[in-house]
C-alpha cells in the first residue's frame, strides 16, 4: 500500500520525519582530531583510502551502504541455494518484472558488470554515445571497445544555483545535430542515467524522456536507461512535473521503463548488497547480452550473486516502488542542502538524489582547480568532523595524451545519504561542522598526487598537500572547539 509521506507540521516547520523505526544498530567511532590527521596522512588524502574504524558518519556513498528492512533481512533467510534454476533467482526475475515492466532479465554481480558486458556487446571502436552526463565506470567501458561518450546536457546542468527541476535533461537539439555529425550507424545508443550522478543526484523529466525516445524512434536508435537510481528519479517526476503530482511512484516507474529500449542498475543503491540487472522486453538484445553473462558473470541465474543477495535485491525493487521508503533520502538532502544553504555555503541546487554535494570552487575560490579543490574539501572536512565524503572533481577526472589534467566540469564534494541510515541529529553534526570550515575555509589549501594509477586513479591514488594546512586546520579546530571530539 502506497501512503504519500506528506506530513505538515503545526508550526510551519519543514522537518523530514522517517517513517520507519531503527531495530538493529551499530555502534560508531568519533576518534580525536589528531587521529583522524594521523588517519587522512596514512591514506594519502584519498577518503576511500580510509578505515570505517577512523570514520564518524561514512557519507562516502550509498552504493551498498542503504539500511536494509526486516522484510528484506527475513527474505534472506529463505533463500534457495542452487547453481541453476535457482527459485530465488524467479523472484528476483518477477519484481523486475513486476517494477520495470521487462520479461527478460540476466542477474550481474554490480553495476559496472552490466555496463562492460552491454558495452562489450554492443559497442566497437569509433563509436560514439550520447547521453545526459557519464559516469566514471560508464566512460571507462564506454573507451574500453574504443568508443567515446557524448554529453549533451542542457545549459542549467553546471549551474550550482538553479532553480531548474530537471538538470539531468538532455538538450534535444544537441541530440539532434549529433546524429546528424555522426550517423545513427555510429550512434550503438543513446544513454539516459537516472538521477544523473556527477551532476549532484539531478533527475530527467519525463516529458524529456518522451522526447529523447521520439528521436531514437525517428532514427531507430536503441534508448539505454542506467535505472541505478530509478525510484528517486521518479520520486523527483512525483515532485517537480506537474502532469504526474497524483500518479503512483509504481507507475511512473513503469511509465519511465516503457519508454527505454534496454535497462540496466546497480542493485547496491537499492538493496544494500552486491547485485545487478540487464533487462529488457526484446528478445534480440537480450540475446546479444546472454552469453557475455555467462562468461563473465556466471550462470543466468545468479550472475555472480549470492541467493541471499538475489532474494534481498528482489525485496528491495518492490519497496522502491513505496514513496515512504523512495522519499526518505533525497528529503533528508533537501534538509541539509536548505540548511547549508541558508548559511551562505555553496551546494548544488535544488537538491537531488544520493547526497548533498558542496561545490568546491565555491568554497575555496583561493585553490587552484589543478590543485584538486573538492580533494582537498573532502580531506578537510575529514579532519573537521570525522565525516567521510568523496570527492567528485578533477581528482576522479583523468589525463589527457600530453599527461595533463582533464579539469572536470564541476569541483564537488559529495556527503551521500544512504536511505534510513543517518538520524536528523548527525545531520545538523555535519551542518554544523561544515559551518566551521566555511568560516575557516581561508585556512584550506591545495593537494598534488604522490602516487596517481592509470585507470580510475581516484580509488587508489595518493596525495599531499601543497602546503601545511592540515595542521594549521587542527590548530584552529583545538583552539574553537577545546578538548571536544
Ligand atoms: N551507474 C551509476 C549511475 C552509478 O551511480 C554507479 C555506481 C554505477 C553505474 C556503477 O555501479 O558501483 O555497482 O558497479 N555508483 C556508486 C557511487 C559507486 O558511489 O555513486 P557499481
Amino acid at each position: 500500500m502506497e501512503q504519500s509521506p506528506v506530513i505538515k507540521f503545526f508550526r510551519g516547520e519543514q522537518i523530514p520525519l522517517e517513517l520507519h523505526k531503527v531495530r538493529v544498530v551499530q555502534k560508531l567511532n568519533l576518534v580525536p582530531i589528531e587521529e583522524r590527521l594521523k588517519a587522512i596522512q596514512d591514506g594519502g588524502y584519498n577518503t576511500f583510502l580510509l578505515s570505517t574504524r577512523h570514520i564518524y558518519l561514512d557519507m562516502l556513498t550509498d552504493s551498498g551502504t542503504n539500511a536494509m528492512s526486516d522484510r528484506q533481512v527475513a527474505s534472506m533467510l529463505v533463500a534457495d541455494d542452487a547453481y541453476a534454476g535457482s527459485q530465488s533467482f524467479d523472484r528476483m526475475r518477477d519484481a523486475v518484472e513486476q517494477v520495470f515492466g521487462t520479461k527478460f532479465t540476466a542477474p550481474v554481480h554490480q553495476g559496472r558488470a552490466a555496463e562492460h558486458i552491454i558495452f562489450q556487446a554492443f559497442v566497437k571502436a569509433g563509436d560514439v554515445v550520447p547521453m545526459n552526463y557519464h559516469f566514471t565506470t560508464t566512460k571507462a567501458h564506454i573507451e574500453l571497445p574504443g568508443g567515446t561518450i557524448e554529453e549533451i546536457f542542457t545549459d542549467e546542468a553546471l549551474k550550482i544555483r538553479s532553480s531548474f527541476p530537471f538538470k539531468g535533461n538532455i538538450d534535444i537539439a544537441k541530440l539532434r545535430g549529433l546524429i546528424k555529425k555522426h550517423g545513427a550507424a555510429k550512434i550503438p545508443f543513446v544513454r539516459m542515467e537516472a538521477s544523473t550522478n556527477l551532476i549532484g543526484g539531478q533527475p530527467f523529466s519525463m516529458a524529456n524522456l518522451r522526447e529523447v525516445r521520439k528521436v531514437c524512434d525517428e532514427h531507430k536508435l536503441i534508448l539505454l536507461l542506467d535505472a541505478s537510481l530509478i525510484g528517486e528519479n521518479a520520486y523527483f517526476i512525483k515532485q517537480r512535473e506537474p502532469e504526474f503530482r497524483t500518479t503512483s511512484i509504481k507507475d511512473i516507474l513503469r511509465g519511465m521503463c516503457d519508454l527505454c529500449d534496454l535497462i540496466y542498475f546497480s542493485s547496491r543503491k537499492v538493496s544494500s548488497t552486491r547485485g545487478g540487472a540487464i533487462t529488457t522486453n526484446r528478445q534480440d538484445l537480450f540475446d546479444k547480452v546472454r552469453d557475455l553473462v555467462i562468461l563473465f558473470e556466471g550462470f543466468l541465474t545468479y550472475g555472480g550473486m549470492s541467493v541471499r543477495e538475489i532474494e534481498a535485491m528482489a525485496v528491495g525493487l518492490i519497496e522502491t516502488q513505496d514513496e515512504t521508503v523512495i522519499s526518505q533520502s533525497p528529503s533528508f538532502i533537501k534538509y541539509l542542502v536548505e540548511k547549508l544553504d541558508a548559511r551562505g555555503i555553496p551546494v548544488i541546487l535544488p537538491g537531488g538524489a544520493l547526497g548533498c554535494h558542496v561545490d568546491a570552487r565555491g568554497f575555496l575560490p583561493h585553490v587552484p582547480q589543478a590543485e584538486y579543490p573538492a580533494g582537498a574539501l573532502a580531506a578537510a572536512f575529514f579532519l573537521a568532523s570525522g565525516v567521510r565524503g568523496m570527492e567528485r572533481g578533477t581528482v576522479s577526472s583523468v589525463r589527457d595524451a600530453n599527461g595533463n589534467d582533464v579539469l572536470a566540469d564541476l569541483e564537488l564534494l559529495r556527503l551521500a545519504v544512504p536511505r534510513r541510515v543517518f538520524t536528523l541529529s548527525q545531520i545538523e553534526y555535519v551542518a554544523d561542522r561544515m559551518t566551521w570550515l566555511y568560516e575557516n575555509r581561508s585556512l584550506i589549501g591545495g593537494l598534488k598526487f604522490a602516487q596517481e594509477p592509470k585507470v580510475l586513479r581516484f580509488f587508489l591514488g595518493k596525495l599531499v598537500p601543497t602546503s601545511p594546512w592540515p595542521e594549521k586546520l587542527l590548530a584552529k579546530f583545538r583552539k574553537d572547539f577545546g578538548d571536544s571530539l
